[in-house]
């Protein structure tokens, strides 16, 4: 087995940084060294260091000046949404369903779900982003076609058929028995296959029967380290209508509690509307709530008050995502530029240092699998981006000003795409110019 040894600065995170002083809260070489083997990160620390580790026959591949970073975690985005992505006009339910179940019936075709499949993991790839928590369609085939494609990739990804049997149309329902079958058998075929994870996934309470509420129950009780993955407190009209369907209902939330749909592998999108008993009802349950600025934005849905969360007295667990189609680019880089200034308006901010732990780390650890990504730890997978800040031209001259790393990284994220990474790595395997090829 020839080992690969990767030469540049190296930035991982120990914890969440207090402040953008707060140095022991990350690792930083300013010549480091990464050693990696059967896809793994065998050594880790300064080169002169690792090299001594190396044997003679490392391939040695010099990224100097660029950053080396732990590959980015996206952990809400609909594959089914490319072409959904950038449609005019709509609130959250209009836009549903105008745009995005009339798309997503087209994955009834398992061919077109194998063909986006294939896009959209090129298209995660090119942005830097190694692992998602994907929404597939409600179509089986969809979910097929999704693991498969990132099984042969080597992705570790976790994704699921969406479970959904009303108020949409015809040709995105399933009925509750039939969502069940289908996720029993994508679990059986999927999860722990390599690197792959299924995500129970009832799309909304909107969208699911009490019927099929309990059956997403069901699947949890069965299935307890499985991660569950929902929406949650979007939209005003959303909340109202989840309200009038759910009559006995507290509130939004209590509606998945009332189901055994909270706990520490259980996935919230958006979050924005919270009451203080629905926030405290995530916190004592060790849910995570999930911050989706540019989609929040887009759909003109709200602002998430990421700082006053993380803060109160039972704090919540965050995590972020693009959720593209509703969100509006693939750049987990774009959507903490978004981010912070959706902070900003809640009159706060976030630093570059909590930017950069949040896309990495901090979202390796709400998804609870810190021990394999969200790090350049000896032991973990090989999944690393490398970033350049001075990929073009505004970014080259901006770069002549700056003195320190965290105004390089808050620049990254200001001006930084897709064109700010130069290469990517799956499980040690060089994928962003593999496919340039
Ligand atoms: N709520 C239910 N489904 C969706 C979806 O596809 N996107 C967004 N943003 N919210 C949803
Ligand atoms: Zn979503």
């Amino acid at each position: 087995m020839t080992s690969t040894l990767l030469r540049g600065r190296t930035l991982s995170f120990v914890r969440w940084p207090e402040t953008i002083d707060d140095h022991s809260a990350w690792r930083y070489e300013e010549d480091g060294g990464l050693l990696i083997s059967d896809g793994r990160i065998v050594a880790s620390g300064a080169y002169a260091q690792v090299e001594e580790q190396a044997g003679e026959g490392a391939k040695k591949i010099d990224h100097r000046p660029h950053l080396l970073l732990p590959g980015f975690v996206d952990t809400h985005v609909h594959f089914p949404q490319m072409q959904v992505i950038a449609s005019y006009g709509a609130e959250l339910l209009d836009w549903l369903n105008t745009y995005t179940f009339p798309e997503e019936t087209k994955f009834a075709n398992a061919q077109h779900g194998r063909r986006i499949a294939r896009l959209f993991l090129d298209e995660m790839v090119r942005h830097g982003t190694t692992t998602v928590v994907a929404y597939c369609s409600v179509h089986k085939a969809s979910a097929e076609a999704f693991f498969a494609e990132s099984h042969d990739r080597n992705m570790l990804n976790i994704a699921g058929k969406v479970m959904m049997d009303r108020n949409a149309p015809e040709g995105v329902l399933d009925t509750p028995q039939s969502g069940y079958d289908d996720t029993k058998a994508l679990i059986k075929e999927w999860h722990g296959k390599g690197r792959q994870h299924y995500a129970i996934t009832p799309r909304f309470a909107i969208t699911s029967s009490p019927e099929q509420m309990e059956m997403a129950g069901a699947l949890c009780r069965e299935h307890p380290d499985l991660h569950m993955q929902t929406h949650l407190s979007e939209n005003h009209a959303e909340i109202a209508f989840t309200q009038q369907l759910y009559p006995w209902s507290r509130d939004y939330t209590d509606v998945y509690e009332h189901y055994g749909l909270l706990g520490k592998k259980s996935l919230f999108g958006h979050c924005i509307h919270l009451s203080e008993r629905e926030a405290d009802a995530l916190s004592q349950s060790d849910s995570v709530a999930v911050f989706c600025p540019t989609s929040n934005l887009f759909l003109g849905s709200g602002l998430f008050d990421y700082q006053r969360f993380r803060h109160r007295e039972k704090p919540l667990r965050i995590a972020a995502a693009t959720d593209v189609g509703g969100g509006t680019n693939y750049s987990m880089l774009r959507t903490m530029d978004e981010g912070y200034k959706v902070i900003a308006l809640n009159g706060e901010k976030l630093n570059p240092f909590q930017s950069f732990w949040q896309i990495t780390r901090g979202n390796a650890e709400a998804l609870s699998v810190v021990q394999k990504i969200g790090t350049l730890d000896q032991g973990t997978d090989a999944d690393i981006v490398v970033l350049d800040a001075r990929a073009t031209p505004a970014m080259r001259l901006r770069m002549e000003t700056v003195q320190t790393l965290a105004q390089e990284l808050f620049l990254l994220q200001t001006l930084g795409d897709d064109r700010a990474v130069r290469e990517v790595y799956v499980a040690g395997r060089a994928a962003k110019s593999d496919m340039a090829n």
